[in-house]
Order: structure tokens, then sequence, then C-alpha cells
């Protein structure tokens, strides 16, 4: 591609897997190639991990090694989602799921939900902070707006390390948390914010990423439906091997911007 047929406006669509390639420099190249295996790229912001996996998918699409429809792109927030939609529509990989990670969980969650629970998903809390308020008084605890507001963050982060209520006050300690109150107390408002969710059969954003509530009946039940969609993968297409330079074991560090293959 040359400068004449490129416009920064208007960029082309490549026009062959190859073409994906260009405009990579050589350590993105070398991620973009490496289509067997996980690859993890370690850089700083602004240095070109975007671009480099974005690169890798299209370039497994167009090469054909990878199908478009099983392929999810995960990121952390919307706005980076739609960027890499962009990107991926840009280089010709239509098909290809870019979503954010609740998005990605909440679609499986939809999906699966029926299948293998039971009814339709549990509708999903858009203002947790009034769910602990109601736990609070139904512990009879008062709470101010920014009491309310520390319990709240201690409970998300209660979640995300997967920590029930009960193991809350030894392991926010072991943690080095800043503990805002009596560390049972939060484990006290935890418990019963959980009781509040279950008896409004609702569901809140952790539980998205989290739910391990197992389905009931057999086995083979839980495998009804589509494949889930599996890690990004390459398989071996006669004919058409990824470039050596994806080699397993590979690692760069270079220039900043490291770069491992395995
Ligand atoms: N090899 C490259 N050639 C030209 N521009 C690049 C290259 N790598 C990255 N960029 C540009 O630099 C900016 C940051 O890249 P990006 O992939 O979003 O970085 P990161 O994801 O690491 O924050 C983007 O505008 C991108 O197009
Ligand atoms: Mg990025």
């Amino acid at each position: 591609m040359t400068a004449a047929t490129h416009s920064p406006l208007f960029p082309q669509v490549p026009d062959s897997a190859d073409a994906v390639l260009e405009g990579l420099d050589p350590e993105q190249r070398e991620v973009a190639t490496a289509l067997r295996g996980p690859v993890c790229v370690l850089a700083g912001a602004g240095t070109g991990k975007t671009r480099a996996i974005t690169h890798r998918i299209a370039y497994g699409v167009r090469a054909g090694i990878l199908q478009p429809s099983s392929v999810l792109a995960v990121t952390f927030t919307n706005r980076a989602a739609g960027e890499m939609r962009g990107r991926l529509r840009q280089l010709g990989a239509q098909g290809v799921q870019a979503r954010t990670f609740h998005s990605a969980a909440l679609r499986q969650l939809q999906y699966f939900w029926p299948k293998a629970i039971g009814g339709s998903l549990p509708r999903l809390v858009d203002r947790k902070i009034q769910l602990v308020a109601d736990a609070a008084a139904a512990c009879r605890v008062r709470l101010d707006r920014g009491e309310l507001r520390d319990v709240t963050a201690e409970i998300e982060w209660s979640k995300v390390t997967q920590t029930v209520p009960a193991d809350y006050a030894p392991a926010a300690v072991k943690a080095g948390r800043d503990i805002p109150r009596d560390p049972a107390e939060i484990a006290q408002l935890y418990s019963a914010y959980e009781d509040v969710k279950r008896q409004r059969g609702v569901i809140d954003f952790e539980d998205v990423l989290l739910d391990r509530r197992r389905p009931p009946g057999p086995r083979r039940h839980r495998r009804a439906g589509p494949r889930p969609v599996p890690a990004l993968r390459g398989r071996r297409v006669p004919g058409r091997q990824p470039a050596p330079a994806a080699a397993a074991g590979t690692v760069a560090r270079r220039a900043g911007r490291p770069v491992r293959g395995r």
C-alpha cells in the first residue's frame, strides 16, 4: 500500500491476508502471525497492543485460519470494544465479535440460563447502592451516603475476589484493605445484600461474571447449545502455516515493547 492509495481518513480494507500485516512493526507482526496457542502481549499504553491484537485476528480470519464466528475479542470498556469493532471491520474481519467482558458474559448467560437453570435470566440491578441501603435497613444499621459507598465498594471487592461474607473479615485484613468500619458489620451487610438480591430475583454486575451456580440435571444437559467461544486459537490449514516467527517459545523483549509467544 502506497501513500497515494492510503488516506488516514478513509483507509482501504487490505486486499489480502498479507496486506493486513503491512503497517505493523516487526514485533507487532510477530504477534499477528503467532496464530497457534496463546500469546501474551505486555507493553505500555499507546505502544500498539490493540493494533497488534486486531491485526492478529484479522490476519487469521483473512488467511482462512480462524473462523470469524469462533473469535471473541474482549476488553474492558464499551469505548474500547467499539474501537476494536471499527478496527476489525476496517481490516476486513467481519463477523468477529468484540465486546466488553460484561457484555460477553451477559450474552452467554442470557443464552444458557433458560437451558441450564430454567426460566429467564434475572434482571440486572442498575443501582446497587439502593440494594445495599435496603440491606442496611434490614440489619438496622444506619449509613450515610459516603458510608453506603464504602460498604458497596467492600462488597464489590469481596465478589471480584470470590470472598464469601463469612470470609470477608480475615480476607480484607490479609489483603491489607483500608476497612471502612467494623469488618463483622460489613460481612453482615454483605450477607444481607445477597439475601435482598435473591428475594427480589435480581443479579448484580459481579454475578454476571462470577455466577458459579451449578445447573441442575445431567452433565450432557449443560452442554446443550452452541460451543462456547474458544480462546483465540489457530488450527493448522494445509498449505497455509503461520510464519516461522510464530514458533513456540518465541520471546522477544525489544524497544520497550515486549512480546511473548508461547
Ligand atoms: N506500527 C504502527 N504504525 C503506525 N501507527 C501505529 C503503529 N502501532 C500503533 N500505532 C498507532 O498508535 C496508536 C496507539 O496504538 P494502540 O494499538 O491503540 O495502542 P495500545 O492498545 O497499546 O494502547 C494508534 O493510533 C495506532 O494506530
Ligand atoms: Mg489498547
